[in-house]
């Protein structure tokens, strides 16, 4: 059997670092470091650079990732790339990252599911390398949500953040060598008429609308909790694991209050949860694989351990995959 392993992770923020004091400060802005904190959890959040895309920010998480897993761009046979601020409606910001990586074989493509778009982005990574046909895959998540907020909306602007962060998968070849490890399932979801709660408004190929987000966030976090929870347990239930066999979360990052309750139905300690919400803010599709990469990289994750990645998203979307690295 051919499984997608887990080679090698790396992340990426902009320098400009933006605290929930500085928020309150901006006119007009009606809030505080106490309510962004209480309801959210969020400190800071980082912001892209005037000019600085999301091919810039892809590109920097994927030669970090590259560079751990001590492969050359040159091997990368495929590049996904998910995301919902690409630089451009084409080409794709996944081409443009290989553009950027100098990589000139293979295939290039963008995905669109929000903040779930990076699991999707593993499911499709992953059935590539089981169908044979890709072999060395860069799983990416790259975001500047700070270019569709409206800076008016207190409701809003304050959630989100910028960054990016990837993943390569590599086919490994089963029995014996890569025994268990790699990604076990992906379970993905979606719910198109929940689409109002949390969209942008235009964008291209729209017939008006601002270009902006536009979030329903109680009724967000209804459906948040219970349909993670659900996704999760199917996900182990869909390996013959339990609660216990887990031995990290990483949860999309959107809310402290949605990350706590999810550990709590998981029956997961806080120290096996891995949080960047505080730092980072909701990177949307970049927030897992920034998480991935803290943890690899701070050697919290280590070989063998059985992760669970979740995230809930625009349209809705849901979902989970379930890996071990
Ligand atoms: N600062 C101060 N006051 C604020 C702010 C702010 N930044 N934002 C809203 N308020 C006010 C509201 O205007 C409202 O005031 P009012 O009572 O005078 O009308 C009051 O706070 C309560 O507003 P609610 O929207 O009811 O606040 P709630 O407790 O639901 O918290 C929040 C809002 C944090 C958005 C919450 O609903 C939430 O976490 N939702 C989940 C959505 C989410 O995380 N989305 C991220 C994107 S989707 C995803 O990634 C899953």
């Amino acid at each position: 059997v051919v499984r997608a392993t887990i080679a090698g992770s790396g992340g990426y923020l902009p320098a400009t670092r933006l605290s929930n004091d500085e928020l309150a400060a901006l006119k007009g802005l009606d809030t505080s470091d106490a309510w962004i904190r209480e309801r959210t959890g969020i400190g800071y959040r980082h912001i892209a650079a005037p000019g600085e895309t999301a091919s810039d920010m892809g590109a920097a998480a994927a030669r970090q990732a590259l560079e751990r897993a001590g492969v050359e761009a040159s091997e990368v046979d495929a590049i996904l790339v998910a995301t919902s601020t690409p630089d451009s409606a084409f080409p794709a910001t996944a081409v443009r990252i290989q553009a950027k990586l100098g990589v000139t074989k293979g295939f290039a493509f963008d995905l669109a599911a929000a903040c779930t778009g990076f699991i999707y982005a593993v499911s499709v990574a992953d059935a590539l390398i089981r169908a044979g046909q890709a072999r060395c895959v860069l799983v990416i998540g790259t975001e500047v949500y700070s270019r569709i907020l409206d800076w008016t909306d207190r409701g809003t602007c304050v959630l989100f953040g910028d960054g990016a962060g990837a993943l390569l998968l590599r086919a490994g070849e089963g029995a014996g060598t890569t025994a268990d490890r790699g990604v076990l399932s992906c379970h993905l979801h979606s719910d198109g008429s929940q689409g109002d709660i949390l969209h942008v408004e235009g964008g291209a190929g729209s017939t008006g609308g601002t270009g902006l987000l536009r979030m329903a966030g109680k009724e967000v976090f209804r459906h948040a909790v219970t349909k993670l929870a659900s996704v999760v347990d199917e996900a182990l239930a869909a390996n013959g694991l339990g609660h216990e066999d887990v031995r990290w979360l990483v949860p999309h990052q959107a809310n402290r209050r949605i990350i706590d309750a999810m550990g709590k139905k998981l029956h997961l300690p806080p120290e096996r949860v891995v949080v960047t919400v505080e730092r980072h803010a909701n990177t949307s599709a970049a927030s897992v694989p920034l998480a991935l990469a803290e943890a690899c990289g701070d050697g919290r994750i280590q070989p063998g351990d059985l992760v669970v990645m979740e995230a809930i998203g625009g349209g809705l979307t849901w979902g989970a995959a379930l890996a071990r690295f």
